[in-house]
């Protein structure tokens, strides 16, 4: 065989490579209603918390994600003290790994790994020693979360420490709360420098009927800096894909959400 030989084959299986590649990143949404290409608030490295038992279901969820319209995933394990001591040097490399595999199989989406801390005097003294993953490059949003019942008041005294800190603290999924169905105390929080994130499953009542109905006002009031799936396993993803064929996502592109001012290229902030 020639050389030319050669070259004309690796000539034609570049193309096939190139044409499928092309088909594989800009095959059509399959949800035209919803634009968001960033998640901020996922489940999904394996073994780490109430997420995926293993990393082939962690790619099954990824994958049907980006069929979803998603690009960028924001991955944000629990971290609890007693339950999810996740320290940022496991959720990094567990990300590796992810990342590699997703790289081997061709699904072109974005990772990046940031954590959702339960609010506990625990988180402060992460803080303190700097050992916090956040995500939005200098913006470092923390995303955290709290008791169902927990006080407003607290939930403020919090917000302010860490806001104090340096950081943007970001209130996963405020509809479930049951003590902040009150328009007054949400204004006082976003007043102080917390931003809400609602969870999108929300929207269909998956979760319960007051939280949403809580998802609805805050939407209403564009008092939403993000949206999340929350996700935790494929079967979740059922409500997400329902939510977005509500009417609400017709108009999405009027609330200003924080999403996908995040696709740029931006590394998590280990600080
Ligand atoms: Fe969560």
């Amino acid at each position: 065989m020639t050389e030319s030989y050669y070259m004309t084959v690796n000539l034609i299986f570049s193309m096939f490579d190139s044409i499928f590649k092309k088909r594989v990143s800009e095959s059509p949404k399959v949800f035209p209603n919803h634009c968001l290409s960033v998640d901020v608030h996922a489940h999904l490295l394996p073994q780490l918390d109430d997420g995926p038992a293993d990393i082939e279901k962690s790619v099954e969820i990824i994958k049907e994600m980006y069929v979803m319209g998603y690009r960028k995933i924001i991955l944000t394990p629990h971290v609890m003290s007693g339950y999810y001591n996740n320290a940022p040097e496991d959720i990094l490399q567990s990300l590796h790994v992810l990342r590699s595999v997703l790289k081997r199989r061709n699904i072109a989406i974005e990772l990046e790994a940031a954590a959702e801390y339960y609010l506990e005097e625990e988180l402060f003294n992460l803080i303190e020693k700097r050992e916090i993953l956040t995500f939005g490059g200098e913006k470092k949003y923390l995303l955290f979360e709290a008791s169902f019942i927990t006080r407003p008041s607290y939930l403020l005294e919090s917000a302010i420490r860490i806001k104090q800190a340096g950081y943007t603290p970001v209130l996963a999924h405020p509809e479930r709360y049951v003590n902040l169905n009150d328009l007054e105390v949400i204004n006082r929080l976003a007043f102080n420098g917390v931003l809400f994130q609602v969870n999108i499953g929300s929207l269909t009542g998956y979760y319960s009927k007051p939280a949403q109905d809580l998802a609805e006002l805050l939407i209403n009031k564009q008092l939403v800096a993000f949206l999340g799936t929350d996700c935790h396993s494929f079967a979740q993803l059922h409500s997400i894909k329902s939510a977005f064929k509500l009417n609400i996502f017709k108009d999405i592109e009027k609330l200003n959400l924080l999403n996908n001012s995040l696709l740029e290229k931006k590394k998590s902030i280990f600080a």
